[in-house]
């Protein structure tokens, strides 16, 4: 990897799915693109800073110009690529299905667990090919400090800013189901997720938050609701047109929403101790170091 890339000492990325390729009101300090020995990753990453300072390492998962599917994203690339740069916590968006009368489109949801039902054929290991044979932790597939830090946080840059502003909530311990995709579930699928408890569906989840956890990064999800999959009884089938309409809307909130927190976050990693690094890191090791 360049020496350029390692020597960034970033200390917070931000994985952006679809409807967020970029971030507003940061600027933008250059851009890197690191060759790490999994290829190049899905985009080059803009290293931006805030008025205060606060550095962060942006990376498009689906690339600039979404032309990376979910399952042809590279991520042993973007989690090595954001690792070269010093990053130790990773907040990565997605735009989700619901799977829950209460969750309607708009809402945003802070996951604790995963279903997988992608294909295999997503490189899910930073081991496969090699002769290691590494069995990381996943009982917690997000930081769960990460995501206790969070919680209040984006709960308050959630609130209305006017009376007239409809509330948009946040959803916490809730169930993921990530699916291969390109095409949406049948509704048989859906009615199946939500007998297994799951409450929200994407396609990029995995094994983007299993390769983040070998890689020793905290890794936590913020997902945004953009439609109520196909399991309800009188519900259309979710489209594509139907998502971006709503992912439009959520990508504005979900700027809001990092601008809100980047600082509180930079801090709290330089922090040495529990009040610091220790309240978001993960204590779990037996990742890789590279
Ligand atoms: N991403 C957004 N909506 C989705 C859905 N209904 N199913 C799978 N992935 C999605």
């Amino acid at each position: 990897m360049s020496s350029q890339s390692q020597s960034e000492n970033v200390l917070i990325g931000v994985i952006g799915g679809s409807g967020l390729y970029h971030l507003d009101h940061l600027t933008v300090l250059h851009t890197v693109n690191p060759l790490t020995p999994w290829g190049y990753p899905s985009s080059p990453i803009t290293v931006a800073s805030l008025p205060s300072g606060t550095r962060i390492a942006f990376l498009a998962r689906h690339g600039i110009g979404h032309t990376i599917s979910p399952s042809a994203v590279p991520n042993p690339a973007n989690i090595a690529a954001l690792k070269s740069l010093g990053v130790k916590a990773i907040i990565a968006f997605s735009a989700v299905g619901s799977l829950r009368e209460e969750i309607s489109p708009g809402s945003f949801v802070l996951p604790t667990q995963v279903i997988d039902r992608t294909k295999g054929i997503r490189q899910s290991s930073f081991f496969d090919g090699t002769t290691i044979v590494a069995h990381a932790m996943f009982g917690d597939p997000f930081s769960s400090k990460l995501i206790e830090w969070l919680v209040p946080r984006i709960e308050k840059a959630l609130e209305p800013s006017s009376p007239d502003e409809p509330p948009k909530k946040l959803f916490t311990d809730k169930t993921a189901v990530c699916m291969e995709g390109p095409q949406f579930s049948t509704r048989a699928e859906s009615l199946l997720y939500r007998q297994w408890g799951a409450d929200i569906i994407n396609m990029s989840v995995l094994p983007e938050s299993k390769l983040a956890r070998e890689a020793e990064l905290s890794y936590a999800i913020v997902a945004m609701a953009t439609d109520y999959d196909c399991w309800r009884p009188h519900g259309e089938s979710v489209t594509a047109h139907s998502v971006l309409d709503v992912l439009h809307n959520n990508s504005a909130t979900a700027k809001n929403v990092l601008s809100a927190i980047l600082d509180d976050l930079q801090e709290t990693l330089q922090k040495e101790g529990e009040e610091g690094a220790e309240a978001i890191l993960l204590q779990e090791k037996g990742g890789m170091k590279f």
